[in-house]
């Protein structure tokens, strides 16, 4: 009975935010087309993650409300990366629904898909079927080459590197081939002397307030909605160099300002990598911290000793500035 009431609340919430999300874009005063904050800019691109698209007009028409605004950006975006959980399920239908939609829209000349869990589950939900239609989604919807479900790209010269699982569950399966080869990567992409940014769905095990915001049980095993057995080893490479973005959703949280007090945070700064975690661009969940609301993700500004992280609605084309926070890159 319990379960019920909260499922009907959080109907109930979802709702009044697809409404609001659907209605702010008519009040012209609260929209600002995407511009650079400064001309010293050196690459920007936006991020959203946890699309959860199906062949359902309220997820594509969601989606299609931040395409539009990116491709009306009056600074164009560099890149646009969609950080795993693009599909509700993984099937064929729905990489369909997601390439379609995104096709309409002119929004970068370099989009980047990475693998979540629920990509995982499509088909006969085998390793093999997802490479196979990721690799050939990939390619029909953004023009990307790749030949597995983890790949290199850059974003006007900084390194990204994207981490992909390769298994089905919740947590990321990430075989000792691919920390090998993610090794090599970061030890060649430190080398360029730029931020380097890392793409993964899911989280380090233990960071934005996992596994308490998981599932709100407090004795939920302390990896829970993390990535994993790999975790502590991924993280290990990434504390080997310094000015590392390392970007994740999956959480299906929302934003936090810098000096929040909430046991969530958005993004957490150590010394030399940051932490981000994209909020839930769509079908939020209400009680997992932060800021929620439908169409929300961050547009990244890289400058020479900065790395400006600006929070946007892209759905209702506002700027959220409350949520913006500056990393300061070492030297
Ligand atoms: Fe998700």
């Amino acid at each position: 009975m319990l379960s019920a009431c909260v499922a009907f609340i959080r109907g109930v919430m979802v709702a009044v935010m697809t409404v609001a999300t659907v209605i702010t874009p008519f009040s012209k005063k609260t929209q600002a087309k995407i511009t650079r904050s400064d001309e010293k800019c050196k690459a920007a691109f936006a991020a959203i993650s946890d699309t959860h698209l199906k062949d359902n007009f309220i997820r594509t028409g969601m989606l299609e409300f931040g395409l539009r605004d990116m491709s009306k950006a009056k600074d164009r975006l560099d890149a646009v990366v969609f950080n795993g959980d693009i599909t509700d399920r993984g099937d064929v239908e729905n990489w369909q629904a997601f390439t379609d939609t995104l096709l309409k829209y002119d929004i970068s000349d370099n989009n980047i898909m990475v693998l979540g869990n629920h990509d995982t589950w499509g088909g006969d939900r085998t390793p093999e079927y997802t490479k196979k239609t990721f690799i050939e989604f990939s390619k029909k919807a953004t023009g990307r080459d790749i030949k597995n479900v983890y790949f290199t790209a850059d974003i006007k010269g900084c390194p990204v590197i994207v981490l992909g699982s390769e298994g089905d569950h919740t947590y990321a399966t990430i075989s000792k081939k691919q920390i090998d080869w993610f090794a090599k990567e970061m030890k060649k992409a430190s080398k360029t002397g730029l931020p380097i940014f890392v793409f993964c769905h899911q989280s380090f095990n233990g960071t934005h307030g996992l596994p308490y915001n998981w599932e709100l049980k407090k004795d939920d095993d302390p990896d829970t909605g993390g990535i994993g057995d790999a975790s502590d080893e991924i993280l290990g490479i990434v504390k080997k160099y310094k000015n590392v973005f390392f970007i994740s959703g999956h959480i299906h949280a929302g934003l936090t300002a810098e000096n929040s007090r909430t046991f969530y945070s958005s993004v957490e700064k150590y010394d030399g990598y940051t932490l981000v975690n994209v909020p839930c661009y769509e079908y939020p969940d209400v009680k997992r911290g932060g800021h929620i609301a439908n169409g929300t993700g961050y547009v990244f500004e890289v400058y020479d000793n900065e790395v400006l992280l600006r929070a946007r609605n892209f759905a209702t084309g506002t700027w959220l500035e409350k949520y913006d926070i500056s990393v300061q890159l070492c030297k």
